[in-house]
């Protein structure tokens, strides 16, 4: 008996671990508002239809802001929450200066709170938000387990520590992802995000200018493509200009993003740094060759809900902010 109950609870541990989950994690479900507010899921969809329909460029922005919100303090929309007199909130940090969708999340929450007041936490909106924003660009579905709960704190200071830098290198990325319980596939994998949305020049343009003091540009960008960048960029803190990560299908979800890294054209170290490893290497190469689209979607899927779950409270710990970019009083 003690050895069956021993087997039972090794494959339990062994299922959140294989899931990349916490504890906190496995309290999600699928149907978790099914009683209290059924149509949260078509409630935003209906409003991201509108938001995509006008302004399709913020598909890219919508899951940039989740993501942003996952590496800190887990996803508790602690991303959303306004600086104050005396705190300056993660949306203040240097690496969230060019977040965007803010205001869409405030208008998607607003439609929610009319529907079912008090019931649907930020954390969750952004997390359906962000899913939504990836299928209106033409990406996969995946279902979202719902359930987490608002955070009440907000530090710019954790949110420069811990978001990955542009410059991240394999072992520093992989360090950061590993703190968030994400595995390197999820890192080769998950970068693939960039198949959406734009930069800003100084994510990028210290590789097109300086890189060292041998070498003009980073050696490891393609150099017809940096001369390209260096027409659009005209300095390295040239804050106006935005580039496509994957250009020609930027708002598109698609494999062609490895396909520009695959030929060195990854806008950021970071993505070139994603062929300096053999096993992100080869998943590059082979996304790259356009005959495994499937199979990225799914992985893509996977390790989106990996990143759903990171850090996030439930149950009785944070709460239901009413408008996101303030916790309740
Ligand atoms: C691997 C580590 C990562 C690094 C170093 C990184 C870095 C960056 C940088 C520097 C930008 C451009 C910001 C700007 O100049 O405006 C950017 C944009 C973006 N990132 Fe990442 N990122 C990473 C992973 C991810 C992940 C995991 C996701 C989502 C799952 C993601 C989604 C995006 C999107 C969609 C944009 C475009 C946003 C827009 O159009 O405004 N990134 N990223």
């Amino acid at each position: 008996m003690a050895i069956k109950r021993c087997v039972v609870l090794f494959l339990h541990v062994a299922l959140l671990l294989l899931a990349g989950s916490s504890p906190a994690a496995s309290q999600l479900a699928e149907g978790y508002y099914s009683k209290t507010c059924p149509n949260v899921e078509a409630i935003v969809r209906g409003e991201m239809e509108k938001i995509i329909g006008v302004a399709s460029s913020l598909a890219g922005p919508l899951l940039r802001l989740h993501f942003h919100d996952c590496f800190v303090r887990g996803c508790d929309a602690s991303v959303l929450l306004n600086s104050t007199k005396n705190n300056l909130a993660e949306r203040d940090a240097d690496p969230n200066m060019s977040l965007r969708g803010f205001g869409s999340v405030d208008r998607v929450k607003a439609k929610i709170e009319a529907a079912c007041p008090n019931t649907v936490s930020c954390a969750d909106v952004l997390t359906i938000m962000a899913r939504d924003a990836v299928v209106l660009a033409k990406g996969p579905f995946w279902p979202v387990a719902l359930g987490r709960r608002d955070g009440k704190v907000s530090s710019a200071v954790e949110a420069a520590n811990e978001l990955p830098p542009s410059f991240g290198d394999i072992p520093l990325l992989t360090k950061i992802f590993a703190s968030k319980g994400l595995n390197l596939k999820d890192l080769v994998v998950l970068s693939g995000a960039h198949t959406l949305g734009t930069a800003h020049c100084p994510s990028f343009a210290d590789r097109l200018y300086n890189f060292s003091s041998s070498y003009a540009a980073d050696p490891s960008l393609d150099s017809e493509y940096a001369k390209k960048l260096r027409m659009k960029c005209k300095s390295v803190d040239d804050k106006t200009m935005l580039s496509e990560m994957d250009p020609g299908s930027y708002k598109t979800f698609g494999t062609s993003y490895y396909r520009h890294v695959s030929k060195r054209r990854g806008l950021f170290q970071s993505d070139a740094a994603l062929l300096t490893d053999a096993a992100t290497r080869n998943y590059v190469h082979r996304i790259a060759t356009g005959k495994f689209d499937s199979e990225f979607f799914k992985d893509f899927s996977e390790s989106m809900t990996k990143m759903g779950n990171v850090g996030v409270l439930t149950g009785a710990q944070g709460e239901i902010r009413k408008k996101c970019y303030v916790p309740n009083y």
